[in-house]
Parts: C-alpha cells; structure tokens; sequence
C-alpha cells in the first residue's frame, strides 16, 4: 500500500542542507517563468480545449473559460451552465490573488422553511430534485466577468472549443455512464433532460455521442452579449417559464440582479509555504487554516501513520464542528474569519485534544439541538507566464437537480441542499447548519469547494477536487503530500481518509489504512468506517521556479481526466 503521506525525499534535503552549509549557490538560474502551460482537468476534451485558447493566444484566464465553458458540455454530471463555480486567480504580472466567487444564489422568494413538511421534517426530494432545489446560477457570469477583467481574448474565441463539443457532440465516459445509473429515474421526470441526455429514456452506452445543439445556442448568446446574453432576454424568458411551469419559484429580477464577487482569499502559511484558498462562502480555507494550525507543532511529517491519521482526524473534527456553527454567506453573516484561522484560537483548540484516545464529538462545545445523528468538478491550470487558475465548478449531486428547462440544454443545480434546511438536520453529505448558514433570499449557500494555492520558495502547487464535504480534506492531504515533497502525481492519487465532526467516524477509502492502522485507531477510541467507493477526483498542477519545469496529474479514480504540459 502507498503510505498514507509520505515524507520528504531525504536526498533533497540533504542537497538543500549542502548548498547552504558550503555556502555554494544553486547550480542553475532561477528561471522566472514556466517552460510550459499545464492543464490539468476532469476531462480530456476540456483539458484541450484549455490548450487550443492558449495555443490562440490566450492567457491562463482565457484557458479557464474554456476549461469551464467545455466542461460545462461534456462533463453535465458535474458542472455546467446551470451551476457555480469558484475561480481562485494568480496574476503574475503583479501578483493579484483573487477568487471569482460564481456561488449560486437563493431566489428571492425563497425561505427559511421552504423545504420543511406539515410535520417540520425535511422534504429531502424537493431539497435535490427538481426546478425548487436550485440556486440562481454563476457559472456563466463568472466566465463573462473573468473575459471582461482577465482575460486577453473575447469570449468568441474562448467558447469556440466548447460550442464545437456541443454541436458536434462527444462521447459518453465512463463517469458519464456510471453517475447517471443512479439518476435516471429522477431525469426521466423532465422530458427536456431526458430528451437531451438520455437515448430512448436510457442511460446511454458508453462511446455514444451526445450532441447538446441547445448548450452551443446558449453558449452563443453569451459569446455576442456577455451578462445579458444569459441573464436577460430569450435564455431568461426560458428559463423562468421552464422552472415555474415545472413548480419553481425563480422570476426574472433574479436573474438579472445575480452579481460576480471577488473575494480576497484566506491566506496562512504552514511549514515555510504560504498557502491561497478559497475564502467564505466557502467553508474549505477556513477549515483548512484552522486544521494545519492545530497540527502544527506535532510535526505529523514523521509521526508513524496510524498517530498521524488520528491527529489529522482530531484537527478534522474541530475544524467541521466550527464549520457547522460560524461558516455562511460573509454577506449575510458575520462569519469570524480572524479568529477561526488564528494561532491562539487553533492552540485552545489543540489543549482539547490527547494524543492517546478520541475525542467524541458529542462533547465538544456544540448547539443544544444538534441530532445524532458527486457531483462537482475540479481543474487547475498554469500559463507559461505564470498565472495560474484552480476552479472548482459544481451542480452538486450528480447531474445536479436533474431538471432541465425547455430549450436551453443544460440542467439546473441542486445547490439549495447546500444550506441547512433545518437547524442541525445534516444535508446530502451528512454535513450539519445552523443559523449562519440558514436559507434567505438572496444569500448564497455555504460550500466545501477549496481551490488552492500553494507557494513555496521553488515550488508552487495548484490544486482542487470535488467530493462534498470531504473536499477539504482531500485538499488537506493533497497539500500536506506537495510540502513533504511530492509532484501532483502523487497528490491525486493518495488514498484518502476524513473526519467530519458528524458523523461521529473516521471515513476511509478501500485501501487507505491497513489492518493494523484501523486497529491502532480503534485502540485509540476511534470509529473507522471503510467505505466501499472511493472519493475525489482531484487535479493539480505544480511549478518549480527554480528548473521552469511544470508537471500535471489527474485523479486516477476516473480515467476522462488528463494532465497534459504542453
Ligand atoms: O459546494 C459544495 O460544497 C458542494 N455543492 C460540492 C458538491 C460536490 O463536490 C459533489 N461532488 N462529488
């Protein structure tokens, strides 16, 4: 079995150690920007379609429209023009770090209440399935605000690659096929779903070309009119008819008054390195800052696996019970950032924690009436001067809310499950909410997506997946594995483990611990849940400053991804 998080490469230390002590300078210039583009995405078509724009002259920020934009058609499981998305940008010209949050929003006629029944319980179908589980989406804004702002090409050119893929139509994958076995009775309710993405009401096979003539049209609009082009006009006309026609609640001032916020992101550092996340509304920066906080003084690097799982763990706990209680829209709720990443906060936190037995998360500090009780898409991607781009885009469960309004090609998300329903009730990824994170309209729903930046002096790491709630600590290891040394390669296929507060457990990938580390874990009072699946499907890209070298990797969980250096 691959360890768990492997350490750094003792050569390299060494080297590092000789250079210094002799006092010798580095045998090679530093070279200021990268030989190569790397992209890295959840499909090989989108993957090209980020070269051929910068193959075109584009920059990075052009390459992430059409990364975005060609995900949008050919990956319908994950993303889409129907969803949301969080860019985080690296400028290198003046080191502008921003994140272009494209978070769907509630309608404005949504309430707190909307999806409890006459007996206060939540309606989990109307919370996931159907026009009433979906946000206001961003993920077209976004592509239009990162053009106007970022890019160097209009948006004609950086949506050629995707409205070709629409109109000429691609091949069913394997994740295609496989996502949709568990959502096609629920996209059979809506015949435009099932007439675009289905064949005779059935899950197509693989290698079948789907052809969404719809999606190229819409992606035209956009192209010719920028905002207006979706949120206005014709595409507005259908989508509004569509989801109140099917029992939705969307109008037009909804469309038209969505609005792109840039956001400065959550900025820590960690053993030298300087990190760049994702800020609220999502939760993932925050988590994560407070998590490698609480952990920092154990030098977890050379802990033995089964002491270093558990202290991961532990952090993990505390970091999603926080997130339960403070995380929300920062536009709506004071969500205390400051304090949540601080050293003091994270060092009362770790004066809770033993190294020798589990917490229980009943007993943490919580709310009175807490219970007992995929799909997103990610890419990262670097230009050759050094602008960088990690997104993480999403409709949440797969194929989102499996709705489609008539005429426009593209399913709606179901995102609105990213609230809490009802105090303490946990949503489709047993995460819990409270106040901070309740339904009101207007205010966008507090989401794991954690695009992120790692800089070191010579390395720099770009990275992201999606996976729910575990999204953050996917991101953790995938991290902590690039500071121990490790290329991308390695960080999207580490075996995965996760702690969320509630439930009450330590999830683990089929073969990510051994008989002995659950029984080490066990021992300490932990519960370990081997799960059957898998989780993540993770794509990053890394920079040495000091060789110009770039390298890529793609989650092998899924075999559409690639990373491909050009
Ligand atoms: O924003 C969020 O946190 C979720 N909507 C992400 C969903 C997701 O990653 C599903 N993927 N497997």
């Amino acid at each position: 079995m691959k360890r768990f998080i492997s350490t750094t490469t003792p050569g390299m230390a060494v080297g590092l150690a000789l250079i210094c002590l002799l006092g010798v300078y580095a045998p090679f210039a530093l070279a200021q920007k990268p030989a190569k583009a790397a992209v890295a995405s959840a499909h090989y078509l989108a993957t090209e379609a980020g070269h051929e724009v910068l193959a075109n002259g584009g920059n990075a920020f052009d390459a992430a429209i059409a990364v975005s934009a060609a995900l949008a058609v050919v990956e319908p499981s994950s993303s889409g023009l129907g969803g949301g998305a969080f860019w985080l940008l690296h400028r290198a010209e003046d080191n502008h770090q921003v994140m272009i949050d494209g978070r769907e929003i509630a309608p404005m006629a949504a309430d707190r209440d909307m999806y409890l029944d006459e007996n206060g319980e939540v309606n989990r179908d109307l919370a996931v399935n159907g026009p009433l589980a979906a946000g206001i989406p961003g993920h077209a804004a976004g592509m239009v605000h990162l053009a106007k702002n970022y890019g160097r090409l209009p948006l004609s050119e950086s949506l050629k690659p995707a409205i070709r893929l629409a109109t000429e139509g691609f091949p069913v994958d394997e994740k295609y096929h496989s996502l949709m076995g568990y959502r096609a009775e629920t996209i059979r309710r809506w015949p435009a779903a099932t007439d675009a993405l289905l064949v005779d009401g059935e899950n197509p096979p693989i290698g079948h070309l789907i052809k969404l003539p719809d999606i190229a049209n819409t992606l035209r609009l956009i192209a010719a009119q920028g905002f207006d082009g979706f949120y206005k006009g014709e595409l507005a006309d259908k989508l509004v008819k569509g989801v109140r026609d099917a029992g939705g609640i969307w109008n037009h001032a909804d469309l038209a008054g969505y609005t792109i916020k840039e956001r400065q992101p959550i900025r820590t550092s960690y053993q030298g390195y300087q990190l760049v996340t994702a800020p609220p509304p999502s939760s993932g920066g925050v988590a994560i800052a407070e998590i490698l906080n609480i952990v920092e003084p154990y030098n977890i690097s050379t802990m033995d696996d089964a002491k270093r799982i558990h202290v991961l763990a532990e952090a993990m706990r505390r970091a999603y019970r926080d997130r339960s209680i403070y995380l929300g829209d920062p536009d709506f709720f004071e969500v205390p950032v400051r304090l949540l990443t601080s050293r003091d906060y994270a060092a009362g936190l770790r004066a809770s924690m033993r190294l020798d037995k589990a917490s229980d998360s009943n007993n943490l500090a919580g709310f009175e009436d807490s219970p007992k009780g995929t799909d997103t898409s990610h890419f990262s991607l670097i230009d050759t001067d050094g602008n960088m781009v990690a997104a993480t885009l999403t409709v949440n469960l797969p194929y989102g809310s499996a709705f489609m309004a008539p005429g426009t090609g593209f399913l709606l998300n179901n995102e609105m499950d990213d609230f809490s329903a009802k105090a303490g009730a946990p949503n489709a990824y047993g995460l819990l909410g409270y106040s901070a994170n309740a339904i009101e309209p207007g205010k966008r729903m507090l989401s794991s997506m954690t695009p992120t930046f790692v800089l070191g002096e010579q390395r720099v790491a770009v990275l992201g997946t999606p996976g729910g709630s575990r999204i953050i600590t996917m991101v953790l290891l995938g991290l902590l594995d690039f500071i121990d040394g490790n290329g991308p390669v390695s960080w999207v296929s580490l075996p995965r483990i996760h702690h969320q507060y509630q439930p009450d457990e330590i999830s683990a990938e089929p073969d990510a611990l051994s008989a002995d580390q659950i029984a080490t874990l066990q021992a300490l009072g932990h519960t370990v849940n081997v799960r059957e699946r898998t989780w993540g499907n993770m794509h990053g890209v890394m920079w040495n400053k000091q060789t110009g070298e770039v390298e890529g990797g793609s989650d092998p969980r899924w075999p559409s991804g690639r990373a491909i250096v050009r």
